[in-house]
């Protein structure tokens, strides 16, 4: 079956999230980096405007920006009503109403489409748990707000499958959050961990200055 962008919800975060989110240093920054799954998000263009070097992955690169604009307007209104109406799980700190929220993600979503028509093989259509890459193509690569998230729409095999991909295309490979929807401690975690340890990987939990999701503050980093 193709890829329909009626599927999606397309929701992105900025350059600054992605910071907190992977606690990524200065000497991070200057690697070559995979975003995967990272949709509207403006970290891409904004890491290349500093002059780092970023190819982001996602089935909806598939589309036009007017397209992606299209679906960014039809789903904007119930996205916000949905957080809304889960205000508590949610920690209104660093972003501090529905309003300001909404403006944070217009903002990114705005400097990624401005950026998505010129951008010349930065932002490449593609999906876990295949990925057009070679081996070990990336130094690092950031997966923010698709594995894990979407536990329940994914299986475990999924996860596994994904995750080894990852692994494949480059050195290191950091994840966030490790809850699924509804700011639970995702299903798949202690299983994916079970495994990681069975595979000998060198793998760690690492707490970020990042907690949007109420007890979202941690990452799964893994040398591969
Ligand atoms: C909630 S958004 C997160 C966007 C961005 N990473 C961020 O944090 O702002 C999830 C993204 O995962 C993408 N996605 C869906 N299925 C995918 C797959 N099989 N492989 C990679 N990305 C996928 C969606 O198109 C969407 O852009």
């Amino acid at each position: 079956m193709s890829f329909t962008l009626d599927k999606v919800v397309p929701w992105g975060r900025s350059y600054d999230e992605y910071g907190a989110m992977f606690s990524l240093t200065k000497a991070d920054l200057n690697k070559k980096i995979l975003g995967c799954g990272d949709g509207p998000a403006s970290f891409n263009a904004e890491l290349t405007k500093i002059g780092g070097k970023v190819v982001s992955v996602d089935p909806i690169y598939l589309f036009f920006a007017k397209d992606i604009m299209s679906r960014i307007d039809a789903t904007y209104d119930e996205v916000m009503e949905q957080t809304a109406k889960n205000y508590n799980e949610f920690v209104w700190k660093h972003i501090k109403s529905i309003d300001d929220l909404g403006s944070i993600r217009m903002k990114a979503m705005e400097r990624f489409l401005e950026d998505y028509p010129k951008a010349d093989g930065r932002y490449i259509s593609g999906e876990l748990p295949f990925l057009p890459f070679k081996n070990k193509e990336f130094d690092l690569a950031l997966c923010s707000h698709f594995l894990f998230l979407y536990s329940k729409q994914h299986s475990f095999e999924f996860h596994i499958q994904s995750i080894k991909e990852l692994c494949r295309v480059a050195s290191e490979v950091r994840i966030f959050p490790l809850l699924e929807l509804g700011a639970r401690k995702s299903g798949h975690l202690d299983k994916v961990i079970s495994m990681l340890e069975k595979e000998e990987c060198e793998w760690s939990i690492i707490k970020v200055c990042y907690e949007f999701q109420k007890g979202g503050n941690e990452m799964l980093h893994i040398k591969s």
